[in-house]
């Protein structure tokens, strides 16, 4: 449609069609079996013209599914306006990716970007026209659950993996090209900040931290050109994200220019009245109205007092009629008025989703996504002339999707110990299977017998997928009790072990530093158990380095790479009393943002600037000479650090401003280079003010955030 034909159609709408097209209802209140219908409607209250005007639906899939709802949908609306079809596929639709966590620890953009345009292609042919991803909330704290749909604790990584996924998502060309959807950049703002990590907490911070650190992810997504926003259910400042103008009218509209629909998270418009700012659903309303949010999902508050706050002039109709516009165009964008169902395409469902290609490349991804934290005695890859114990209660799980994989199916999934037998690996394991909670000391003493004539184990640990994800917070991120007893009982009659990790969140892993290597899994997706076998044994050599520190104890949390200096630094005074560390633990994690090993070696040269001074016209060139001393091919995941050593606020010690990933044959050297500008080093000043200062940087490089080259001294001018 043109721009003006919605803007006729917008004037024929009465206003309770505007304040429907604002509501956003599951798919259960449009089953055709009314026994389905009538608890959903008295639930919330709604009759046949609320379902007949509601402007989206959530949670559908299914191109059947959707062509019926969609056809008695346009019969019942007067107007004919088609609803638009929203659902949750955050690392895959039915062929399920690595959680993000894990694909980020690929630093492989591509990667991202692959993820989204197969996630995209399965979605659209299944009916979905919007999917609620990226997540880009910035993560320093793993006792949140939700740590595994982000990309972790770097602002920089965060926005260019979610832009990736943005563009794999919507494509070049969202309309022509109905085999992708729209996203949505949430969860807005600053959700995985909660206090405490505990879900749904309060969120508080300065307005100049949540600028300089968190909110930078957002707008790299956003200036991608995702077309929808998601509120968080946390305040921000004090005011909730979904009634907070100040995020959403001053910063996201105004200052970034976004004109693409908010869409609150499930009931935070209405859970105002909880926070405490709203008095009741009236007010909840009036709220986020004014605050920008065009779609309430799943509670009623616009549908039942819109209309008296528009009619009593509290709210001007003008407010309501962008928002309803934005919903037009968002649809309109789609392609829907003259296409209601868009790629949905019962055919297609048969051949795409889940096919070989879709496969093989989750697959991929998830080889990329692991993490070799230790391998001592290169235990690792496996020789399959030794005898190898395959045990622990993840060896023969196939709960590998993780906690968002909505329609990924557990029976598409080959299990660890299945995947060593395709990979020709034989393994002995006991014949009953380990719970991952509950201690049995049968299943140890089975375990002990097996381990005791192995010349290696191969331990499978892990938290089951519901100790992660959305309302999973955990106080201890150590391994399950059952699972450290089961550890202890092996290492005292076989000393290699190999443990290999699926989890949701970085783990305090003290517990198991003796086993001679460990490899970071996460929930790997539908491959995930053939990927993890192709690098246990060495079809695929590890090339992920983590995007999130992993503590020693959980009582560093939260901990992250990018840390201010402090008044009393413990590195100038480590054997100080009076210097910023715990009595009982480092101040460092176990694991760093930015580590991982590999299965070849590593040199790095010296580090060399073209010229030690910079300014906006002329950047920072920074390079190393990378070798591959090994005698096997692999890759390495460069990293180049900044340091502003003197800011008008205080500066991180270290910020990430770019990384190469770097594939060198055995023996190979190659030089790779960084271009650092001025932008780069622009951070927000207390005026808010987004500025770069002249003056003294540190440039390093290396292969993670702590074992860095010797800071090269530059000067911006
Ligand atoms: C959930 C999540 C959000 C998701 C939405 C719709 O509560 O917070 O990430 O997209 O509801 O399922």
């Amino acid at each position: 449609m043109e721009q003006s034909q919605l803007t006729d159609l917008l004037g024929q709408m009465t206003l309770d069609e505007k304040i429907g097209q604002l509501l956003q209802i599951t798919g259960d209140f449009y089953s055709d079996k009314a026994e389905e219908r009538t608890g959903p409607m008295t639930q919330l209250g709604l009759d046949e013209d609320d379902l007949a005007n509601a402007g989206t639906v959530l949670g559908v899939t299914g191109a059947e599914e959707c062509r019926k709802i969609q056809t008695a949908y346009m019969k019942r609306n007067r107007l004919h306006i088609p609803t638009l079809f929203m659902g949750d596929v955050i690392h895959g639709f039915r062929t399920i990716f690595p959680i993000p966590l894990g694909l980020a620890s690929s630093w492989d953009e591509s990667a991202a970007e692959t993820m989204a345009r197969v996630s995209a292609h399965e979605a659209s042919v299944s009916g979905l026209f919007v999917t609620f991803s990226p997540m880009v909330d910035l993560v320093r704290d793993a006792r949140w659950g939700r740590v595994m749909e982000s990309t972790g604790e770097d602002p920089y990584l965060n926005g260019k993996l979610a832009a990736a996924m943005v563009h794999g998502y919507q494509g070049d060309d969202l309309l022509a090209d109905t085999t992708r959807v729209a996203a949505c950049v949430k969860h807005f703002a600053a959700y995985g900040a909660a206090v405490a990590g505990r879900d749904y907490n309060t969120v508080d911070m300065s307005e100049r931290q949540l600028r300089d650190m968190y909110l930078p992810g957002y707008k790299t997504a956003i200036d991608a050109g995702a077309k929808l926003v998601m509120t968080s259910f946390n305040t921000v400042d004090g005011v909730p994200a979904s009634g907070n103008r100040h995020l959403f009218r001053d910063i996201l509209r105004r200052e970034w220019g976004f004109d693409g629909v908010v869409i609150s998270d499930f009931g935070a418009v209405k859970e105002m009245i909880s926070h405490g700012v709203a008095a009741d659903e009236r007010d909840a309303a009036k709220l986020a109205i004014k605050a920008g949010v065009d779609i309430e999902m799943m509670t009623v508050c616009y549908l039942r007092h819109l209309k008296d706050l528009i009619v009593s002039g509290e709210v001007p109709e003008q407010v309501l009629d962008e928002s309803v516009m934005r919903i037009l165009e968002l649809k309109n964008d789609l392609g829907l008025f003259e296409n209601p169902l868009r790629g949905a395409d019962a055919e297609a469902e048969r051949t795409v989703v889940m096919s070989k290609q879709h496969r093989d490349a989750a697959r991929r991804v998830a080889e990329e996504s692991m993490v070799l934290l230790k391998n001592d005695d290169a235990t690792l890859p496996l020789d399959a002339s030794r005898k190898i114990a395959l045990l622990g209660p993840a060896a023969k799980s196939t709960d590998l999707l993780g906690a968002w994989s909505w329609k990924g199916q557990e029976d598409d999934v080959a299990a660890l110990d299945v995947s060593l037998r395709e990979a020709g690996i034989q393994v002995s394991t006991v014949d009953g299977d380990f719970d991952y909670l509950q201690p049995s000391d049968q299943a140890v003493e089975e375990a002990v017998r097996v381990a005791k004539d192995a010349d290696v184990v191969v331990l499978a640990l892990g938290e089951p997928s519901y100790m992660s994800g959305e309302a999973s917070s955990r106080s201890d991120i150590r391994l399950p009790q059952a699972q450290l007893d089961l550890f202890k009982a092996v290492a005292a009659v076989n000393d290699r072990i190999i443990v290999t990790l699926f989890n949701g969140r970085p783990l305090d892993l003290s517990d198991i530093q003796s086993a001679k290597a460990i490899v970071e899994a996460w929930f790997p997706g539908t491959e995930g158990g053939r990927a993890l076998a192709d690098v246990l044994t060495g079809a695929v050599n590890p090339s992920a380095k983590l995007t999130m520190s992993f503590p020693v104890s959980v009582g560093q949390v939260p901990i992250y790479y990018n840390v201010d200096n402090t008044g009393r630094p413990y590195e100038n005074d480590p054997e100080g009393k009076y210097v910023s560390k715990y009595l009982d633990v480092s101040n460092y994690a176990a694991y760093p943002f930015g580590f991982g090993l590999s299965y070849s070696k590593f040199e790095y040269g010296e580090v060399k600037v073209e010229d030690h001074e910079f300014d906006a016209d002329n950047p920072l060139k920074v390079s190393v000479e990378l070798r591959n001393v090994s005698e096997r091919e692999g890759t390495e995941i460069v990293q180049c650090y900044v340091h502003d050593l003197v800011g008008e606020v205080v500066r991180p010690i270290k910020q990430l401003k770019g990384y190469e990933r770097v594939t060198l044959a055995a023996g190979e050297s190659r030089t790779v280079t960084f271009t650092i500008t001025e932008e780069d080093v622009r951070y927000v000043h207390a005026d808010y003010e987004l500025d770069s200062d002249p003056g003294d940087f540190d440039v390093m490089v290396g292969p993670n955030s702590r074992d860095l080259s010797k800071a090269i001294r530059v000067h911006l001018f």
